[in-house]
């Protein structure tokens, strides 16, 4: 008698009555955020709700209780439906919260093919046809941007925009300083520069390879959150005074919180001035490439060493999709590679393209990201990206002409650059306090009438600080002004409640 398999007796009788069951719940979930579905609900963006009230839903048994599994199908989807209920629903176009918003049809797909697959894209012989769409998709995604560089360049994905940026310092660090792969810092000092509004993972990234937080100079900005180029130069001539090695200009295409964009023609010239490693974090703004009336924001950009870019931002492909592009692939093996022959069985000539990707990359295993960007890619084309980002510009500005010529909102920036509006609704003349209350005092109360999700940050910079404001960001496709209209109205009717 032989051994029976164990847990999945048949498996395909299984995921048959699973995704069944599925399937009307996860139609009915997005109807109901969804304005043009007869289904649609307003509400249905979920409330907030305490953790420990959603602990008594998960856990309420024993903290043994995954101890024994659930008896049936029916109570699996008892837990379902309330992941579901009590989840942020973010095909709601109320959702304005984050960078990104909802998922899409063909992301759904393209996630399910990924499930079902289930490569591992480290190496070729597990991950043959998406490693070969990899290097396919990664390539014309660069072109885009390195147009000086069309048939060298390429991409590899990483697990979000603040991995691209730390495996972009560490390219710098190995390119530039081979030793430090074998010796790590040693006796250098490196110094690494960026804005005062640039991403944290910039510090992180400095953190991570030893390298330290106090070793990145924060350059100052406009009142745009622009990084002024002089200031730039002040920062690294003082640090070479002080015995620093420049290593890294960090220069942001869309800054988490006003979404600017810094002047990269002329950082490219610093750089080449002083022989820094120039790279661009295009995380959140990178993707207006696909616009051409946006995408002279990123002119000069074809003078970096590397860029991130996020689909899964602006261009709506499933979290997580982000790229870390180069002029010269290569880079990536010479940057990363450790030789392990036991994984990667190497190449019969150096010239030869890559498909063992993990190769390039400081990690081993790694999901097959990239295929979501191709599918979204394949399905939408280059027009469909376009009009998706023309569209969420439009209502940016459809916002702003709003409130702008309304006394009680203040922009904090009249014509902001990317897809979000920062501003302060303060109907009265209010202090830093009292600006940062009402901005918290709404934020949170249109989130219990499940309507709209919307964040606020302090200044990232100024010294005088008016308190904190809302950052407010247009990425759902299926905004409409209509939605807007609803926005300013619901702020307004909750504003009138704070006391
Ligand atoms: C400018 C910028 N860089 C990097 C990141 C990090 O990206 P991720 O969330 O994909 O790690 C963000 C996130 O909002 C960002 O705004």
């Amino acid at each position: 008698m032989g051994i029976s398999s164990t847990l999945e007796a048949d498996r395909i009788a299984e995921l048959d009555e699973l995704l069944t069951k599925i399937k009307p719940r996860l139609l009915e979930y997005i109807s109901k955020s969804d304005p043009n579905s007869s289904q649609y609900e307003i509400g249905s963006l979920g409330n907030y709700q305490e953790p420990q009230f959603l602990k008594e839903q998960f856990f309420k048994y024993s903290k043994d209780e995954l101890e024994k599994p659930i008896e049936s199908i029916d109570e699996l989807f008892v837990v379902i439906d309330k992941v579901l209920k009590y989840s942020v629903n973010t095909w709601n176009p109320g959702f304005m919260d984050k960078l990104y918003a909802s998922n899409n049809p063909i992301g759904v797909i393209s996630d399910i093919l990924l499930s079902i697959l289930n490569t591992n894209s480290h190496v070729y012989t597990v991950s043959p046809v998406l490693s070969v769409i990899e290097n396919y998709i990664g390539r014309k995604y660069a072109s885009l941007f390195f147009s000086n560089n069309k048939k060298t360049c390429g991409g590899l994905t990483f697990a979000g925009g603040s991995w691209s940026n730390i495996t972009s310092l560490q390219m710098a660090r190995s390119l530039r300083y081979p030793d430090t792969k074998l010796n790590g810092n040693s006796n250098h000092k490196f110094a690494i520069y960026t804005s005062k509004h640039c991403h944290y993972s910039v510090e992180k990234a400095a953190i991570l390879l030893g390298i330290g937080a106090n070793s990145v100079f924060k350059v100052d900005i406009d009142q745009d959150g622009i990084m002024i180029v002089d200031s730039l130069k002040s920062t690294i001539e003082k640090t070479i005074a002080e015995g620093y090695t420049p290593l890294y200009i960090n220069a942001t295409a869309g800054t988490t919180v006003f979404g600017s964009y810094d002047p990269f023609e002329a950082i490219a010239d610093v750089a080449k001035t002083y022989n820094i490693f120039f790279h661009i974090d295009g995380s959140w703004g990178g993707n207006v490439i696909f616009s051409e009336e946006h995408k002279h924001k990123l002119a000069g950009c074809q003078y970096a060493d590397s860029i991130t870019v996020n689909p899964h931002k602006m261009l709506g492909v499933p979290n997580t999709c982000s790229f870390l592009l180069v002029p010269h692939v290569g880079n990536f093996q010479t940057a990363m590679s450790l030789q392990a022959p036991y994984l990667f069985h190497g190449r019969e000539d150096d010239d030869e393209e890559n498909y063992d990707l993990a190769d390039g990359t400081m990690g081993c295993g790694r999901r097959a990201d990239s295929f979501k960007f191709y599918m979204a890619w394949l399905y939408y084309g280059y027009e469909g990206f376009s009009k998706r980002i023309n569209h969420a510009f439009e209502i940016v500005n459809y916002f702003v002409e709003k409130i702008k010529n309304d006394k009680r909102f203040e922009l904090i920036i009249e014509s902001p650059q990317c897809f979000q509006v920062c501003f302060y609704y303060r109907p009265k003349g209010y202090s830093q306090k009292d600006n940062t209350d009402i901005t918290r005092f709404i934020s949170r109360e249109l989130h219990k009438l499940g309507k709209y999700l919307v964040d606020f940050s302090p200044n990232p910079s100024s010294v005088d600080n008016k308190g904190e404001f809302f950052r407010v960001v247009f990425n759902s496709p299926i905004l409409t002004d209509k939605v807007i209209d609803d926005l300013v109205e619901s702020i307004i009717n909750v504003g009138e409640k704070y006391t």
